[in-house]
């Protein structure tokens, strides 16, 4: 018998769950990097969720979630535990005066929920357009760009707390949101995130103080610009500077920016006057590493068996074949010592390892 659309979707709802065993994550990943999983599942929906849940706790295994695996290094040996791979999905809009709520499911692809908030006329997430991933990774990572932030638009985190075994809403402050980090960052074994609701205004005002936004804009000879207009100029901006998933496996940027003291940025800038600083505020001072790897350290566009960072941005490593996670890693490691040699500065990753 043929299946109506209708009965295709109840037959889907209705479907069991399947939890898979030893399931290669490489494909999950946007670096294309990563050994198995020793439990997997596709989660769709609160009911599959609750289903990998119990038969985590059962079996007393870890969970670990991911999206869309855009931030994430996996170790060559995999997960020993529960990888749940997000894919719960929909939208929902609630108009409140000049305000417009938007809550969208974790598994929701993030920049197609940007797209459809401009072309809504909706102002708030435009500065974030072209980021990979999904909307259920914006606050972990408290996704940034272009003087934009995830904190400044998120309004609340519907999550299932997996230690008291409830669900529960939590509001921007209780996310704990810092540059590129955020509660669930700092306790990644508490909640899995469920649905994001971020607050939209139909009448705000364009961020375009960044210095690439500003030179897109006199380049275009746009004054000023409009909602939709920002974030062709943002993916046009993105599109050049960052390598294409499609013909690289990378994570993006794999390291934090530096927040260094004045006092220390004073001493970097006599020895590099050339250097682009941002004060954070009279006592501390932002550093793109970017600038620094480039530079100081002479790693833009370096390649090394599979391995190497990107020509148009030093911050971004890249795997250009067959690489595994340990020649990221050495590659990386390398990139810490240059650095710490030539500035003392000591610097994190951005990208998380999954082991
Ligand atoms: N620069 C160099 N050499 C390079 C790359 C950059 O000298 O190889 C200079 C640039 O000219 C610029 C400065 O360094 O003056 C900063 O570079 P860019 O504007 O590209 O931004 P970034 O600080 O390196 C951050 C985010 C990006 C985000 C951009 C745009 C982090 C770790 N990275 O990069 O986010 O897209 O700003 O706002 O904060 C990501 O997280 O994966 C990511 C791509």
């Amino acid at each position: 018998m043929e299946l109506t659309p209708v009965h295709q979707h109840l037959a889907q709802t209705f479907q069991q769950m399947k939890i898979q065993e030893h399931v290669i994550l490489k494909d999950y990943t946007t670096f294309k990097i990563g050994g198995p999983a020793r439990f997997f599942c596709i989660v769709k929906n609160e009911d599959d969720l609750i289903e990998a849940f119990n038969f985590s706790k059962k079996n007393k295994i870890k969970m670990f979630v991911i999206g869309g695996g855009s931030n994430l290094l996996i170790a060559d040996a995999g997960y020993d535990g529960m990888v749940i791979k997000m894919d719960i999905s929909g939208k929902k809009y609630i108009e409140e005066g000049d305000f417009v709520k938007v809550t969208a499911g974790a598994g929701e692809n993030w920049d197609k929920l940007v797209e459809e908030t401009v072309e809504k006329g909706l102002y708030g997430l435009e500065n974030l357009s072209n980021i990979p991933g999904t909307v259920g990774a914006t606050p972990v990572q408290n996704i940034g760009a272009y003087g934009s932030e995830a904190k400044d638009v998120i309004e609340s985190v519907y999550v299932l707390d997996i230690i008291k075994d409830e669900y529960k809403t939590l509001t921007n402050v209780e996310c704990d949101f810092d540059y590129r980090d955020s509660f669930f960052k700092k306790n990644p074994q508490r909640y899995i995130i469920i649905s994001v609701t971020f607050k939209l205004n139909k009448k705000g005002k364009l961020n375009f103080n960044y210095k690439d936004i500003q030179e897109a804009l006199s380049a275009k000879k746009i004054k000023n610009p409009n909602l939709k207009q920002m974030r062709e100029i943002i993916i046009d901006i993105r599109n050049r500077k960052l390598p294409n998933l499609k013909t690289y496996g990378t994570a993006g940027s794999f390291f934090k920016n530096v927040i260094v003291s004045s006092i220390k940025a004073k001493e970097l800038l006599d020895k590099y006057p050339e250097m682009i600083v941002h004060a954070v505020n009279n006592k501390k001072t932002k550093i793109p590493l970017a600038w620094i790897l480039d530079h100081v350290c002479g790693f833009r566009g370096v390649k090394k068996g599979n391995v190497g960072t990107y020509q148009n941005q030093a911050l971004v490593l890249i795997n250009y074949g067959n690489a595994n996670a340990k020649e990221i890693i050495d590659l990386a490691q390398k990139m810490v010592d240059k650095v710490y040699e030539e500035t003392g500065i000591e610097i994190e990753p951005e990208v998380e390892y999954l082991e």
